[in-house]
């Protein structure tokens, strides 16, 4: 309807044209609501060639995505964390340097009411140390991450298989002295970099994009770093489609309103569409003056390069690190969009300690 805002303005002009200045005055003067509302039309209808090149983008995938699944609630939140954090990184007289850190897996809910959803692998490794790695190298790290997956420094102590959190007290409650030495050091290390580092949450693959693109408008093309190390789920159950209350396992209870889930043999189907990918969204606008690193997961080592490079040629970044699932603690490759030659980083036993 957007596009008829002209042809009204149109209509509008060319009766008004045509009333004496006396009946114009009178109209304008009783009527000051609908001026209003005319000078409103008239200033938009002047703005319809930018307003129709917004609607042009809003027919990708990608837009498309936003306008079908909602805003998720924590998002004012998120957003208000965000721009304070840059706010005090704007009042620094340093030029902070700034890079977003994405880490862990993204879940696709199968219910709006979620009971059950798709996960990954993903523990949060990669994006925890790395962002530890920017700290050091004075960034200031906004730290995207899958609720309740390892973070910086407390990674150390988290998801142990070996150690349970109580391991770490003796009888008395005092720390138990094999661990004080590390607990000490992370302690002191994230209290040092308290300030440098905003901590913000996604779980679902929903909260992820929207958080990813709030962040990337609000870096507003600040020349950083958007280091995307998150496993992003690749296909998801849009908001259209996704059943209000738990799918019910006898179909006597099923949610007839929305698309049924159970065939005729009682089986689970599932109907999922692809995720679209943000990385073309985040090099070409959101983020087209920030270096954008990107990962890429392979569990086939003959598909990892090939896999590499395409996404390099497809999405026209500055990087793309790959790793296989097996081995990615200890090694990865690097391609960069300036040279073909593949960068191997190799970790020792004793440097993986
Ligand atoms: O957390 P860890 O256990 O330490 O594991 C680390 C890791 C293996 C998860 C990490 O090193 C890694 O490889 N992360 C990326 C895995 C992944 O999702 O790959 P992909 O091929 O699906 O996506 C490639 C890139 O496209 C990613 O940078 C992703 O941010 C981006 N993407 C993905 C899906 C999507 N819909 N839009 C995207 O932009």
């Amino acid at each position: 309807h957007i596009y008829l805002y002209p042809i009204i303005i149109q209509f509008l002009n060319n009766f008004l044209n045509k009333l004496p200045l006396q009946t114009l005055n009178n109209l304008i003067i009783k009527n000051q609501p609908y001026v209003y509302t005319y000078i409103l039309l008239l200033s938009m209808s002047s703005n319809m060639s930018r307003v129709s090149s917004v609607c042009d983008v809003e027919d990708t995938p990608e837009d498309r995505y936003f306008l079908n699944n909602p805003k998720p609630e924590s998002l004012d939140d998120l957003i208000l964390k965000t721009s304070n954090f840059m706010n005090n990184c704007n009042k620094s007289e340093n030029n902070d340097k700034i890079v977003l850190v994405t880490s862990g897996g993204t879940s696709v809910p199968l219910e709006n009411n979620t009971v059950r959803f798709i996960d990954n692998f993903s523990a949060g490794t990669r994006g925890a140390s790395s962002a530890e790695q920017f700290l050091f190298k004075g960034y200031k790290v906004i730290f995207l991450h899958r609720e309740f997956s390892l973070q910086p420094f407390n990674r150390h102590f988290m998801r142990s298989t070996n150690v349970s959190f109580l391991d770490y007290f003796d009888s008395n409650g005092e720390i138990a002295p094999k661990y004080k030495k590390e607990l000490v050091e992370m302690k002191r290390l994230s209290d040092l970099y308290k300030d440098q580092l905003l901590m913000l949450t996604f779980t679902s693959v929903n909260d992820y994009l929207w958080a990813l693109r709030s962040i990337a408008i609000l870096l507003n093309n600040r020349n950083c770093i958007f280091y995307l190390a998150a496993a992003v789920s690749d296909f998801y159950v849009p908001y259209d489609k996704l059943p209000e209350h738990k799918i019910q396992s006898r179909s006597e209870f099923q949610d007839e309103s929305k698309k049924k889930h159970l065939n005729e043999s009682g089986k689970l189907v599932l109907d999922l569409d692809p995720v679209p990918k943000f990385l073309r969204n985040l090099v070409q606008t959101w983020a087209n003056n920030s270096m954008i690193i990107s990962f890429k997961l392979e569990t086939d080592p003959n598909l990892l390069i090939v896999k590499a490079k395409q996404a390099l040629e497809n999405y026209n970044h500055q990087l793309v690190i790959g790793n296989l699932l097996d081995t990615r603690n200890r090694e990865v490759v690097i391609l960069s969009e300036k040279t073909d030659d593949e960068t191997w980083i190799r970790m020792t036993d004793e440097e993986l300690k």
